[in-house]
C-alpha cells in the first residue's frame, strides 16, 4: 500500500510555554488515516491535516463500542534528535487488541513505517523541555452505519500526536489509592487485556468516587474474589514486598503494559527476583503497616513509574513508608527515562532514533 502525503496549508502556531502543557489537549498540525472495507481491505492510507472526521450516527462504535487504541512515545534527545521507545512493541499489541475485538488486523511493518513517517514530518512538535514528550495514540473505530450486533465491515484507523507534559499534576509526586471492594474493571474471560474503550469507560464511575473522596486513582481487585491486586486501569502495579518484586501475572485481565514489561527487564538486570503472582489486598495493607511492603509503584507510558504513597481499603488507609518516593521507585524512574531521553545507554535495543 502507499501511504500518500498531504499538505498542511494552515500551520497551528508551535507551542511557545511548554510549562503548560497538559496531558491529552493539544494536537499537531497532522494526523495518519487509513480506511478498511470488508473484501477490500486496508486502503487510502494518507498523512493528512488534523481534522474532525465526519461519521454516520450509526457508526457502530457509537452505539456498541468497537474500538481499540495504543500510547506511547516519542521523546527529544540532548543532541536534538527524536527517539521512539519499542515502538514495534505497540504496533503487535495493537493487533493483539483488534483480534480479540474482531477488528481487522493491520500490515505491522507498514504501520510502523507510517507512524515513523509522521513523527518525521511532526518533528517540530516534540518538546525540548524536562519531562515532555509527544504522546502518540493510534486508534482504530468500526465505521459502518448498522445497528445489528456483529461485528462491522468497514473501518477507520488513525493515528494522532499530542504534546504534552507529566500526566498526574503532581509530577512524579506519590499517589493516593483507593482500592474498590465492590466495582470492578475485568473478569477472566472478558476484554480487560484489550486496549479498548470499554474498559476505561467502565472504570470511570469507581474512579469519580474515589476522586471525590480525594484518591487520584483506583486499584481494582479480581472479579472472581475480590481479593487480589491486579491494576490501577492507567498504569500496572509492581511491589517490593520483603526484598522481592511482586506483581499480577497475566492472565486475561490485565494490560500487558509495555513500561511493565521493560521495568520488569530492568529489575532482572538489577538483581532483583520477580514473582509474577496474586497478590492479595491484605499482603498490601498489612504489608504497608508492618513494612514488609517497602515500596509499591504503577508502571505505564503516561505515567511512566509512578509512586504510591497511600491505599486504602474499606474504612482503612495506610502510608507506605514516610510517603514519599521510594528509592527503587526513583532509581527506576531514573534510569527509564534516562534511557528515553538520551541520558543514559540502551543496553536492551529498545530505542528507536528518527
Ligand atoms: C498509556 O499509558 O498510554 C495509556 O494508554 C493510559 C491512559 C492514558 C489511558
Amino acid at each position: 500500500m502507499n501511504l500518500e502525503i498531504l499538505p498542511v496549508t494552515e500551520p497551528k502556531p508551535q507551542i511557545t510555554d511548554e510549562s503548560s502543557l497538559v496531558f491529552g489537549k493539544q494536537f499537531t498540525d497532522r494526523m495518519f488515516v487509513m480506511e478498511y472495507d470488508t473484501g477490500k481491505g486496508w486502503h487510502s492510507a494518507r498523512i493528512q491535516p488534523y481534522a474532525p472526521f465526519s461519521m454516520d450516527p450509526a457508526a457502530m462504535v457509537l452505539h456498541y463500542s468497537q474500538e481499540i487504541f495504543e500510547g506511547l512515545k516519542a521523546f527529544r534527545r540532548p543532541d536534538g534528535s527524536v527517539a521512539m521507545f519499542r515502538p514495534a512493541d505497540n504496533v503487535r499489541r495493537f493487533n493483539q487488541s483488534a483480534r480479540r475485538m474482531c477488528m481487522p488486523e493491520v500490515d505491522e511493518p507498514f504501520f510502523l513505517d507510517s507512524l515513523l513517517e509522521l513523527i518525521r514530518l511532526e518533528s517540530d512538535w516534540v518538546p525540548r523541555s524536562e519531562g515532555t514528550s509527544l504522546y502518540i495514540r493510534p486508534t482504530m473505530i468500526a465505521t459502518e452505519p448498522m445497528l445489528g450486533v456483529r461485528p462491522a465491515d468497514q473501518y477507520l484507523c488513525y493515528i494522532i500526536l499530542c504534546p504534552v507534559g507529566a500526566y498526574y499534576k503532581g509530577g512524579i509526586a506519590p499517589v493516593k489509592i483507593w482500592i474498590s471492594d465492590h466495582y470492578v474493571r475485568a473478569a477472566e474471560g472478558g476484554t480487560g487485556e484489550a486496549k479498548t474503550g470499554g474498559n476505561y469507560a467502565a472504570s470511570l464511575y469507581a474512579a469519580r468516587e474515589a476522586a471525590l473522596k480525594g484518591y487520584d486513582q483506583v486499584l481494582w481487585l479480581d472479579a472472581k474474589e475480590k481479593r487480589y491486586v491486579e491494576e490501577v486501569g492507567s498504569m500496572n502495579m509492581l511491589f517490593l514486598y520483603d526484598g522481592k518484586i511482586i506483581t499480577s501475572p497475566l492472565h486475561g485481565t490485565v494490560l500487558d503494559g509495555i513500561t511493565r514489561r521493560s521495568t520488569l527487564t530492568l529489575l532482572r538486570e538489577m538483581g532483583y527476583d520477580i514473582e509474577e503472582r496474586a497478590m492479595t489486598v491484605e499482603e498490601v495493607m498489612a504489608g504497608a503497616q508492618n513494612g514488609r511492603l517497602q515500596e509499591a509503584f504503577g508502571t505505564g507510558t503516561a505515567v511512566v513509574i509512578s509512586p504510591v504513597g497511600s491505599f486504602c481499603y474499606k474504612d482503612r488507609c495506610v502510608q507506605l513508608g514516610d510517603g514519599q518516593p521510594g528509592e527503587l521507585t526513583m532509581k527506576l524512574y531514573n534510569t527509564l527515562t534516562g534511557i528515553q531521553y538520551g541520558r543514559l545507554p540502551d543496553p536492551d535495543g529498545w530505542i528507536i532514533t528518527l
